[in-house]
């Protein structure tokens, strides 16, 4: 037997399993944009290269930062025992604390309990689980999203199987809202329709509906019986105020709406590395938010079993320390004012150097991200000759632009539209 085995059979066996076979057919996924951004970035060996594709805040000599409020908490942590029996507690405290946040303090659907809320992978996995569970139980629904969005919300729901649509939403010649066509898909979309919004500091376009707008959207959305689903990635960072960027939701809440809310501690509390999210569906009583909360609690442990314990544990203590979260208010206004005083910076920069075009959106847009129009080849031309990196729709990430580094950027981008004005000039001319 031995022998047998030996001599013929194990090699020939060998020979037909080869690993090969198995994953020829597999080819490498689309590059994620923002990752592809990165990686230009990080092969560059320039020492002044930029970052400005990646949406997270940074220090001045563009390092990621790690907020005073998250040290305080790690201290009052520190020796926590993370047993099974403390996760059930620290989960459920944290998931009211994260619903506070978007539906206010005193919100009578936090305190009768009409919300089913579960801690999420961070922005991203609570849109996945809202996602999943759309599919379930409305299994002939669509998702309609802003054009144009974060390009993860796209490949999110195709996952779940939830088909797409798009809504307008940004005006190229304004570099604003597209008012008027956003309220035209609004009412045109079929009564019932799930509509993904982003309540503040718009991704990628950095343009946000005034509350006068807000109050349309969602007055059209109560005739319509759409489902408003708000994608709350950047509380804070449009107005430095916690409070009024929850306005958007506020306002629907006041119509009486039932929402739901995939929220990041990413971006405004700098906890990217831990995942921590929350994702909330109101209920229209508490029976409703138990079923619901069950539902996606099996959505979850299905994918994933259950999220890690320890950023939520500090996301739970910044929110319920009355004096860590004064200066996690403090922190997030300084950040905001940071970005805001950035755009201001720019913008002068690039008027003083005598830009013949309008960069006035630069300071009216809004939160993390300019999109600046610039075009893909000016996007190029910035990585190639200034060892500037963005993504190719011309989005820049505030967040990346400091002190150090706002004349270098202003004095480039002045360089690469001059030369493609100048480019297009010498076209029309020899046209
Ligand atoms: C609009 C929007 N939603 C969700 C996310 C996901 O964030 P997170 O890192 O929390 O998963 C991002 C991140 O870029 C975003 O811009």
């Amino acid at each position: 037997m031995w022998r047998y085995l030996r001599r013929g059979i194990s090699t020939s066996t060998r020979a037909r399993a080869s690993p090969c076979s198995w994953w020829d057919h597999v080819t490498p996924a689309p590059k994620d944009p923002v990752n592809a951004v990165t990686e230009a970035f990080l092969a560059d060996p320039c020492p002044y290269k930029i970052n400005l594709g990646v949406g997270a805040y940074r220090d001045d000599e563009g390092k990621p930062i790690v907020l005073q409020c998250v040290r305080e908490a790690e201290g009052k942590i520190a020796a926590t025992n993370f047993l099974e029996s403390t996760s059930t507690a620290v989960s459920s405290k944290f998931v009211e604390e994260s619903a506070k946040l978007v539906y206010g303090e005193d919100s009578d659907v936090v305190k009768e309990g009409r919300f089913a809320g579960i801690q999420a992978l961070s922005g991203t996995g609570a849109c996945r689980l809202f996602a999943e569970f759309q599919k379930r139980f409305f299994p002939d629904s669509r998702i309609y999203l802003p054009d144009p969005t974060w390009s993860n919300h796209h490949n999110i729901w195709r996952d779940a199987h939830v088909p797409e649509r798009t809504f307008h939403y940004y005006h190229p010649d304004s570099k604003g809202l597209n008012f008027v066509a956003l309220m035209d898909d609004v009412k045109n979309a079929p009564d019932g329709s799930f509509f993904l919004l982003h309540p503040c500091a718009h991704n990628p376009t950095g343009v946000d509906p005034s509350d006068e707008q807000w109050q349309q959207i969602s007055s059209l959305f109560k005739v319509k019986n759409h489902f408003p689903f708000f994608d709350v990635a950047y509380q804070g960072f449009a107005s430095g105020d916690l409070e009024r960027d929850a306005r958007a939701i506020r306002i629907f809440l006041e119509d009486g709406h039932l929402i739901g809310c995939a929220q990041s501690f990413a971006k405004n509390m700098g906890l990217y590395g831990h995942r921590v999210g929350c994702l909330s569906v109101l209920c229209n009583n508490k029976i409703q938010a138990v079923a619901i909360k069950s539902q996606l609690q099996q959505i979850a442990s299905t994918m994933y079993g259950s999220p890690p314990i320890h950023g939520i544990a500090l996301v739970s203590k910044i929110l319920s320390h009355p004096d860590i979260r004064a200066i996690w208010h403090k922190e997030v206004k300084f950040m905001a004012t940071h970005v805001q005083r950035m755009r201001a910076t720019v913008r002068e920069a690039l008027e003083k150097l005598g830009s013949p075009l309008n960069w006035q959106h630069i300071t009216n847009q809004v939160g993390m991200f300019c999109f600046s129009g610039l075009t893909p080849n000016e996007v190029d031309l910035l990585a190639k000759e200034f060892h500037i990196y963005m993504t190719k729709d011309g989005r820049i990430s505030m967040g990346g632009v400091t002190a150090k580094n706002v004349d270098y950027l202003a004095n480039a981008i002045h360089e690469v539209t001059a030369f493609d004005q100048d480019a297009k000039i010498l076209h029309n001319f020899s046209a």
